[in-house]
């Protein structure tokens, strides 16, 4: 039987969650973490052998099919990325789960189309969305969205915002990931924030900040001035705090990363989920993130976009 695997990268937000959603810039970098997805023809719809067709469960799954004008397959998700906990993993099964229903229906596996899927699957999924974490996982490497610098790649509008996306030079860089173990789905948390900006002006103005902070931030990754990056990313977890979308455990880990980091911050949409600390000293951030009830794990840059890992007939 016809198969196809396409695997995809898990992602960090190194600058601007939220404020991204309403047009403002932002950086994304793709992580040595993946989630492959095997694809086949088959009369229902079956996800890791479980019947999915009647539920309301799989949004992501089912948008992308419905835009190949498929019904059914059956898909197998194997993964290294930790659900909800802000590091991609729902953008990545959109991207690779694309990329692998589109090979097998012969259909165009070109990027720009995949993370046209993906995107439009999260925006589904979440209510409101970026194509900030679709295009890191689709593309690879690193991305901006908004940002004067890098190579345009594609651009999105949706809702009345428009993203330009650019392909950006990332440094090698290491970073540690503590995950909280909190389960935090995205959706509500945007809701929140829109919520909170809709009805105060300060909410607007701490959006417009975290945008200007970001900016200072990319050209800081341009030059390669880490200390200066890592400074801006304590900026912005401050800002992301003040926008109520921390939570006590992730300032916890934050704090316990400052003395051996250059910076540290939430990544993704808060309220538990992960941190990220930029680091040359990985080994002491990992064990304070452990003495503090976090996960933490060391990620690496520079990791390679959706790709074909394997098909048969
Ligand atoms: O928690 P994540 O990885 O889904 O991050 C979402 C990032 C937000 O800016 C909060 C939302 C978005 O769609 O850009």
């Amino acid at each position: 039987m016809r198969k196809v695997t396409a695997s995809a990268p898990g992602k960090m937000i190194l600058l601007g969650e939220h404020s991204v959603v309403y047009g403002k810039p932002a950086v994304a970098l793709a992580i040595d973490r993946r989630i492959a997805c095997t694809v086949s023809p088959s009369r229902e719809l079956l996800v890791n052998g479980h019947r999915a067709s009647g539920s309301i469960a799989h949004p992501h799954i089912k948008s992308v099919l419905r835009d190949n004008g498929a019904a059914n397959v059956s898909v197998d998700a194997v993964t290294d990325i930790p659900a909800s906990s802000g590091l991609g993993s729902s953008a990545a099964l959109s991207a690779s789960f694309s990329l692998a229903v589109r090979r097998l229906f012969g259909r165009e596996t070109d990027e720009e189309s995949v993370a046209a899927d993906a995107f439009n699957a999260e925006y589904t999924a979440q209510g409101r969305a970026s194509p900030m974490d679709t295009s890191v996982c689709t593309h690879g490497g690193g991305v901006a969205l908004n940002c004067p610098i890098g190579r345009h790649i594609w651009s999105f509008s949706r809702g009345g915002n428009s993203w330009d996306v650019t392909e950006v030079e990332v440094p090698k860089m290491t970073f540690v990931v503590g995950y909280t173990g909190i389960h935090a789905p995205t959706g509500p948390i945007v809701e929140r924030v829109r919520k909170y900006k809709e009805r105060n002006r300060f909410a607007s103005d701490v959006i417009d900040e975290i945008g200007a902070v970001t900016l200072d931030g990319v050209q800081a990754m341009a030059r390669n001035d880490t200390e200066e990056l890592g400074r801006i990313m304590t900026q912005n977890h401050k800002l992301l705090s003040i926008l109520g979308v921390s939570c006590d455990q992730l300032n916890k880990l934050v704090n316990a990363s400052l003395p051996y980091s250059y910076g540290a911050k939430l990544t993704g949409s808060g309220g538990g989920g992960s941190m990220i600390a930029l680091t040359d000293r990985p080994e002491q951030v990992c064990e304070a993130i452990a003495v503090r009830g976090g996960v933490p794990m060391v990620v690496h840059t520079g990791e390679p976009g959706v790709r074909i890992e394997d098909e048969q007939d």
